[in-house]
């Protein structure tokens, strides 16, 4: 009985992450994080400047057992004590997915134990509760990663998840990829140029903040635009260089960053006062970044909004996002996925638990 009442309320889910170029894979107790294994093959696309899907897929395929096997025995625990297998069944590269889905539809039959698919951008959101516990509903979700910028509505984490608005074209930390890489940053550019802009002047180019006119504030009131931010950076320094001036890289760097987090919190925390929401919670590898972190903060304490942001580990592509949001649908009930449970690199947020 005990044992029952303790699986219910803290079940124990072992999750996987194969979305992009990480193969995690993160063991909870309810939201207690007992092990966060990441196999990262960053490195091996850095020279091509973005993720190439076979090759992320292959390295998945080498990396997850062994990275199943460092998850269980950093936890203290063995395959046959899970209550439940939950994966990332999209959205995401296909191949790459593949080899999650694939994995832990074998785990689930060899065990016996039940299947969740789960979407990646609610489990972005769903890990906070790891850090900081229950999330409070409703609350709104900023989504930033290097395939995603959303606002989301998060009536339920595990069942009623309502897209607000979402970029119309480049995602945030893709934005940070391209211009990390005009500055002659490494990939993925995103931590770099939060690191050389500590040192630049947010204010030295006055880069355009995009879809913020008055007529896309009709439009587009929740939505986001970094394309044309992107070519007014690669405009700018292009000119610079036409003229034989070197290129300020840590200003160029600030400044662009600033123009990011400027439209990101606004909007978010216009979204949360429009819609009488009191949390704000910020999820996906952007998240990480220190300047977003410090404006959101900020932005928020002045329209009364608590602000949660997981550490930074647990904000770019992990094991123990997919875990947490495994395990919230276990405890909320939410009946598991078929094993047909397909990989869909398109999956809608609003699918949060595959059927
Ligand atoms: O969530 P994530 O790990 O993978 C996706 O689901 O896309 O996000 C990766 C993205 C990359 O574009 C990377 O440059 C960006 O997150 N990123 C950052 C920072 N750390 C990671 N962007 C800005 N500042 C950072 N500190
Ligand atoms: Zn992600």
């Amino acid at each position: 009985m005990a044992g029952d009442l303790r699986t219910r309320d803290a079940p124990l889910v072992l999750g996987i992450e194969t979305s992009c170029d990480e193969t995690g894979v993160g063991i909870v107790r309810g939201n207690d994080l007992l092990a966060d294994a990441v196999a990262s093959s960053v490195e091996e696309h850095a020279r091509f400047g973005g993720v190439v899907p076979e090759v992320a897929s292959r390295a998945h395929l080498e990396a997850m057992v062994p990275t199943v096997d460092r998850a269980c025995a950093d936890a203290g625990v063995r395959l046959s004590d899970v209550d439940a297998i939950a994966v990332t069944s999209g959205p995401g590269l296909s191949g790459a997915l593949l080899v999650g889905v694939a994995a832990a539809k074998a785990l689930s039959l060899t065990t016996g134990k039940p299947l969740y698919g789960v979407n990646h951008l609610a489990a972005h959101v769903a890990v906070d509760q790891l850090e900081h516990g229950p999330l409070p509903h409703p609350c709104l979700a900023l989504l930033v990663s290097g395939g995603h910028s959303s606002l989301l509505l998060v009536e339920d984490v595990t069942a009623d998840v309502r897209p607000l608005g979402a970029t119309i074209d480049d995602a945030a930390g893709e934005a940070f990829d391209k211009v990390a890489r005009l500055l002659g940053l490494p990939f993925p550019g995103g931590p770099h140029i939060d690191r050389v802009a500590r040192d630049g002047d947010p204010a030295y180019v006055d880069f355009p903040r995009g879809l913020t006119g008055q007529r896309d504030q009709r439009e587009h009131r929740f939505d986001f635009s970094f394309s044309g931010l992107k070519t007014a950076v690669a405009r700018w320094v292009e000119a610079r260089e036409r003229d034989g001036d070197p290129v300020p890289v840590e200003h160029v760097a600030a400044s662009f960053q600033e123009a990011v987090v400027d439209v990101l919190t606004r909007k978010a925390v216009l979204a949360c006062t429009e819609n009488g929401i009191d949390h704000l919670l910020i999820g996906g590898g952007v998240a990480a970044n220190s300047r977003l972190r410090q404006v959101a903060s900020a932005r928020c304490d002045d329209a009364g909004v608590i602000l949660r942001v997981p550490r930074p580990g647990l904000c770019t592509d992990n094991g123990a996002m997919v875990a947490a949001l495994g395990s919230e649908a276990v405890r909320r009930g939410v009946a598991p996925s078929s094993l047909d449970l397909p990989a869909d690199s398109s999956l809608p947020v609003t699918e949060v638990v595959a059927p």
